[in-house]
């Protein structure tokens, strides 16, 4: 299969580009400047994946186009993984924060979907993975940290669009992943998860034929 992974020079994203490429899948990569693209493609040539890099920036539908028309590519399969999760409560919100965050988890993805849809048509078994996260889960919307509201009300965004895309296009697998607690540049070191297993919900779903429309974590359904 080919398979795009955003958001892929570090974190879950990266791990994800290394499972999926050492079961000989081709893997394309996005990073948001020319070193770390570099630095990642070298890393997964190194270990025999069969990958190439591009420029992504999902805060700019600037860069989102610029990438679209420089992206020469078949896929079967679209993981939209980058994320930010970023600080302001909804009584205290940096106007950096909103864009950001708004720009990053929903739009960005929104935006770079739509545009990749076609491509995705011409596969057999097209496949489209979101990277959410239990804090965008409705039924949870009360009990996690005020803090991250921006981040929260973002991934309950990419969860509805998941959901509403899925009945659109109800041939194609898609569906919402939240990795668990990771210890990556976002988790921080005190979270309970590996990189390996942050990412083995994905991997899976990528290779196994699960239905669609649902929301997963460690394998398993779990509520919106
Ligand atoms: N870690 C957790 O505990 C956890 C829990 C639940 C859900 N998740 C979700 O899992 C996904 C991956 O998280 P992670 O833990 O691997 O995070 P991470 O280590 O912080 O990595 C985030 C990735 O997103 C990229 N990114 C950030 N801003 C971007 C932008 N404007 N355009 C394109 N790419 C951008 C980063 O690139 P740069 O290196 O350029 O910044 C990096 O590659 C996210 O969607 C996150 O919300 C994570």
């Amino acid at each position: 299969m080919n398979i795009l992974i955003t958001g892929s020079n570090r974190g879950i994203g990266l791990e994800v580009a290394k499972q999926l490429g050492e079961r000989g899948n081709r893997v394309f990569i996005t990073a948001r400047n020319e070193s770390d693209r570099l630095k990642t493609v070298e890393v997964l040539n190194n270990i025999g994946i069969n990958c190439r890099g591009f420029l992504l920036d999902l805060s700019s539908m600037e860069s989102i186009d610029t990438f679209i028309s420089s992206f020469d590519e078949d896929i079967d399969v679209l993981i939209n993984n980058a994320g930010v999760h970023l600080k302001g409560s909804p009584s205290n919100m940096e106007k950096t924060v909103l864009m950001d965050s708004f720009g990053v988890n929903i739009m960005g993805p929104w935006y770079l979907t739509s545009r990749l849809i076609p491509k995705l048509s011409k596969s057999k078994n097209p496949k489209i993975i979101n990277v959410t996260s239990g804090a965008g889960a409705i039924t949870s919307q009360h009990h996690s940290p005020i803090p991250f509201s921006a981040y929260r009300i973002t991934k309950l965004a990419i969860n509805e669009y998941t959901k509403m895309l899925s009945k659109e296009l109800p041939s194609w697998k898609i569906n919402a992943v939240c990795p668990g607690w990771v210890r990556t540049r976002m988790g921080g070191e005190n979270a309970n998860s590996t990189v390996e297993e942050g990412a083995d919900t994905i991997t899976w779903l990528v290779e196994e034929n699960q239905e669609t429309g649902n929301f997963y974590r460690f394998r398993r359904v779990i509520p919106w």
